[in-house]
């Protein structure tokens, strides 16, 4: 891009920054941090008539048989067989083993009244290297689970990326490559057209702002990368990436209907100042939506303080917009947990000048999250608000405690919190349908406890335990309430 052109292109975000600071949205929709935890209403909260109770998982987290029938090797194959990487030197290589415990996976969903599952396919199972040949030992295992939840009556929701990328296009520079952008369209095209008869729902990318920023900007995660510019180049190519397999996809399976899965939490601003409510606005602008506007808007938010805007540095070429710009059918949301947001000056996150934390208000689950049921409420009502009301589904919402069987009867898991969890967070969701958000499902993750990340198995997400050691499967009492809440569209069950 010539220096013209790219002024340009900050030209044009700097009249977004205007425009969302002067909406100052985060006043109308945030809690203040000393605020007590608010009253939910349980007893009032209603469901739409059709509306999907689901659970989500993901390839790498529960599937296991890391080289079987073809499959190539992931970054998270590789991360987890690097010394140090993960706690308790714990990998994915057999997880849960669903790659072969599938029909006892779909049996659970079916004994809790499940009507949506959240999945995703390994990309080196279908492209062992990322590029040419479709593996089709690999393919075969994903229409074998789509068929097994569509005769349990389970819509299935395929999510093409969650952040196992062939380790063959990593050694070619990974995300920050913009080469990688097509070749992931080449794959969700195949996956499309293969699966596209029975699966409709699709997610493209799961929390793409956290595989581009822990996988290369932190380095917590794999590829294990720690560089700031790395972070923004694959941010780029992943926006890219986005577009072009959306036509893709629709270009082989035109009744597919093609959304991502963002994850999204709200920042409230620390205090009433204009410049930590500017922050918080910033805040919103890379965490929630950096992979959103690009696709709705063909731009990029603005979250950069001063004059730094690296455009330059991502790679934006001037068809760029084109390219990234895609009308999602449908916005995924991902949700966990709030933040507070204060301005940092010249210093906080490079870049965005800001600081952030996660307030102790509420409960604190075992891995420290803040329990704020409230903050699902106030995300899906900006989203509704700021995008004229899109459809919306809840991708992922969910809690690690480590509730395990009674001793005396090993098949109890008591997990009364999980439940409080769930309680909490679907009344407010219930609430913010009645307020005008169009939301068609919610997927507790997870069905199982799983791999999580750089923790190995030290977390247990599921609403089913899973003992590690033999792979035995036991319905929390969670996991029972749930398939109630699910049969009765009524939260006290
Ligand atoms: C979001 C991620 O998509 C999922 O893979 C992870 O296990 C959960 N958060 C819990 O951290």
């Amino acid at each position: 891009m010539n220096r013209r052109q790219f002024l340009n292109y900050s030209a044009a975000f700097a009249a977004m920054t205007a425009f969302s600071r002067y909406s100052i949205a985060a006043e109308r929709y945030y809690t203040q941090p000393e605020a007590g935890v608010p009253e939910v209403d349980i007893a009032g909260a209603r469901f739409p008539e059709h509306f999907l109770f689901g659970t989500a998982t993901a390839s790498y987290q529960v599937e296991g048989a890391w080289k079987a029938d073809g499959k190539g090797e992931s970054i998270w194959d590789h991360f987890a067989h690097t010394q140090g990487k993960i706690k308790g030197g714990d990998t994915g290589d057999t997880a849960c083993d669903t790659y072969h415990r599938y029909k006892e996976d779909v049996a659970i969903m079916k004994q809790l009244n499940q009507k949506s599952c959240r999945f995703s396919v390994a990309w080196t199972r279908i492209q062992p290297t990322g590029t040419g040949a479709v593996n089709q030992k690999g393919l075969d295992f994903y229409s074998r689970f789509v068929d097994e939840m569509l005769a349990a009556g389970i819509r299935p929701m395929c999510t093409v990326f969650h952040w196992d990328l062939p380790q063959a296009l990593e050694d070619q520079g990974g995300w920050p490559n913009r080469d990688v952008y097509n070749k992931f369209a080449d794959y969700s095209a195949i996956l499309a057209k293969s699966l596209g008869d029975r699966v409709e729902t699709w997610a493209i990318f799961n929390e793409p702002f956290i595989f581009t920023s822990l996988g290369y900007g932190t380095g917590v995660h794999a590829p294990g990368k720690k560089d700031i510019n790395l972070f923004l180049k694959a941010a780029h190519t992943v926006n890219l990436a986005q577009g072009e397999a959306f036509r893709a996809m629709k270009a082989a399976s035109p009744r597919a209907k093609v959304g991502t899965a963002f994850s999204m939490s709200p920042g409230a601003p620390a205090t009433d100042s204009a410049a930590d409510k500017a922050a918080a606005e910033r805040y919103h602008a890379i965490n929630n939506i950096f992979f959103l506007d690009t696709a709705l808007k063909g731009k990029y938010p603005d979250p950069f303080e001063g004059n730094q805007r690296p455009f330059e540095t991502m790679g934006l070429r001037p068809d760029d917009e084109k390219i990234m710009r895609a009308p999602l059918d449908w916005i995924g949301i991902n949700y966990y947990n709030r933040h507070i947001v204060a301005d940092a000056g010249q210093g906080g996150e490079p870049l965005t000048h800001l600081t952030e934390y996660m307030p102790t208000v509420g409960p604190i689950t075992y891995n420290g999250w803040e329990v704020w049921p409230r903050g699902l409420y106030d995300i899906v009502m900006r989203i509704s608000k700021e995008y004229n009301r899109p459809i919306i589904e809840i991708t992922e919402n969910g809690c690690a405690y480590s509730d395990a069987p009674l001793p005396d009867d090993a098949n109890k898991v008591p997990d009364a919190r999980r439940i409080e969890f769930y309680k909490g967070h679907l009344a407010e969701l219930a609430r913010a349908i009645k307020d005008g958000a169009d939301v068609r499902g919610y997927h507790a993750w997870s069905l199982l406890d799983n791999f999580e990340w750089a923790e190995g198995y030290s977390q247990r997400f599921g609403m089913t335990y899973v003992d590690f050691r033999d792979l035995k499967r036991t319905v929390k009492d969670s996991g029972h309430w749930y398939g109630r809440v699910a049969a009765s569209g009524k939260l006290e069950v």
